[in-house]
Order: structure tokens, then C-alpha cells, then sequence
């Protein structure tokens, strides 16, 4: 009974799409209270980069390679999750993003339907971009692994046959995302949760220890470093509801540093 009401308590503050902060309950008026929905400074600057957008020929280019690359991922059998998947995730978003928030891995929505974070923690992702004015039409949103790591591979119709991938996996299939940020070359980098910090940066402190922290990325073959960011995974706010305050933090952090040229 009480985790009932625990659940229903959770979904009651995750359909509140102008609060899912779970900032503290103010005593004064509740409008003196951090409003995420209310003031997306960053929509006064284009979410997408005007620097790469720049040309219709840059757009096409990014377009053919986006094709080909979807379509390579489509078809990788590159590691053994490939012969599992019922799809492969490539990733969803502008080529022109940003931002790309970087995920872990697909989980049983993402596999059946083909694209990242549409399942509950992916509707909560919707929610805190959107409280600094992003979308998943303005930013790009990507996983390390681009196939659904599953405990029981015969079983992808297996609800909760989730695991994390391996570092045999996350080797494998690293240039695919490397090549996808050289591609965009967003200004930021967010990545959610442990897995991606840790592959991204090689740094296994605790994301507790490393979140909110700026850091650089360099994508290789010579491409440009990008500042990159890591936060908490929504998956880890809807088991601890704590947790959201610090991601507010961090997408505060990150709406200030889009709002700088
Ligand atoms: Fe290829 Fe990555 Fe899928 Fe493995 S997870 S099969 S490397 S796309
Ligand atoms: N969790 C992730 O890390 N990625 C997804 O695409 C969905 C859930």
C-alpha cells in the first residue's frame, strides 16, 4: 500500500511538467520558488549552432553523412548486441544541435521503436530540457551503445531485460558516436549518468564526485575539443526524487553557458 502511494505520489510529480526539479517547497509565495519552465534564457539564442548551420552545402554534407552512418549502424554486427537487437538506436536530433545529450544504452522501448530515451526516463528528459528551452528537435540525443544490452539476448519481447553494456561492447561501438560529435561539432556535450562520464572522460570517480563539473572532450581525428558536462542519468531521478535539484543545477549551469557567445 505504501508503495502504491509512493508511485502514485512519483507520477502525480512527474506530469507536472512545470516543476519536476523537486525544488524545496517554498514557504513564501510559491512564484519566489526556481521556476524551470518559466524563464528559458537560452531561446533568446538559437538552440541549434549558427557556426556549423551556417551553409546550405555544410547541411547537405552533414545530412549525406548522418544517411550513411544510420544506415551503417543499422546493418553493424560489430559486437555480439548486434545479432540480439530487434533495432538499432542511431540517435535522434539536429545535425546543427548545440547540445547532444549522451545516454548509456537503449532499453526495451528504444529497441522496439528505434530511437533513444522515449520510454519514463526519456519523458523525463523531455522535461528538463525543456525547462531551458531545449527539445529533441534542437538538440541531439545519442547513446554510447547503439543496441538494446540485454541480459537474456533470445528474449528481446522481455520487459526488464536490461544490463549495462560491457567495455567489449562500448569499445566496439565508441567510433560510432566519435564520429557522430565530430559531425555536429555541438558547443556542449551532456552526458547522462556513469557509463557515458566514465567511457567519455576514462575518469571512474563516482558521478556523485564529477557531476556539475565542466570538462573537455575531444572527439579525435583532429577534431575540435567540446566542453562537456556531466549530470545525473533520469533514470537514477526517478528512483531517487533527491536527485533532481542537482540536475537543475547543472541545467542552470548549462543554460548560462549557452547564453555566452
Ligand atoms: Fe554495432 Fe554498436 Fe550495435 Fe555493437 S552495439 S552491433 S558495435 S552498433
Ligand atoms: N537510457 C539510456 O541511457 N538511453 C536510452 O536511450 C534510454 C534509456
Amino acid at each position: 500500500m505504501k508503495d502504491l502511494t509512493r508511485a502514485l505520489k512519483r507520477r502525480v510529480e512527474l506530469s507536472d511538467s512545470s516543476d519536476w526539479t523537486g525544488a524545496p517547497v517554498p514557504t513564501t509565495p510559491r512564484a519566489a520558488a526556481p521556476a524551470p519552465a518559466a524563464a528559458p534564457r537560452a531561446t533568446a539564442r538559437p538552440a541549434t549552432n549558427p557556426a556549423t548551420a551556417a551553409t546550405s552545402s555544410s547541411a547537405r554534407r552533414k545530412a549525406e553523412v548522418f544517411a550513411e552512418l544510420s544506415e551503417k549502424i543499422k546493418t553493424c554486427r560489430a559486437c555480439p548486441l548486434g545479432a540480439a537487437r530487434i533495432q538499432a538506436v542511431p540517435g535522434v536530433g539536429s545535425h546543427d544541435a548545440q547540445v547532444m545529450f549522451i545516454g548509456e544504452g537503449p532499453g526495451f522501448d528504444e529497441d522496439h521503436k528505434g530511437e533513444p530515451f522515449i520510454g519514463r526516463s526519456g519523458k523525463l528528459l523531455d522535461k528538463i530540457m525543456e525547462s531551458i528551452g531545449l527539445s529533441r528537435e534542437n538538440v541531439y540525443i545519442a547513446n554510447i551503445v547503439k543496441c538494446h544490452p540485454m541480459v537474456d539476448p533470445s528474449d528481446p519481447e522481455k520487459r526488464g531485460n536490461d544490463r549495462p553494456p560491457s567495455p567489449e561492447e562500448i569499445e566496439a561501438c565508441r567510433g560510432w558516436l566519435d564520429t557522430q560529435i565530430r559531425t555536429i561539432a555541438p558547443r556542449f556535450l551532456v552526458t547522462l549518468g556513469a557509463v557515458p562520464a566514465r567511457v567519455l572522460l576514462g575518469d571512474s570517480t563516482p558521478i556523485s564526485k564529477i557531476r556539475g563539473v565542466w570538462r573537455d572532450y575531444e572527439p579525435g581525428a583532429g577534431a575540435a575539443k567540446v566542453r562537456l558536462l556531466p549530470t545525473f542519468h533520469p533514470a537514477a531521478l526517478l528512483r531517487n526524487p533527491d536527485l533532481k535539484r542537482d540536475v537543475w543545477a547543472d541545467m542552470k549551469n548549462l543554460r548560462e553557458e549557452m547564453s555566452k557567445s
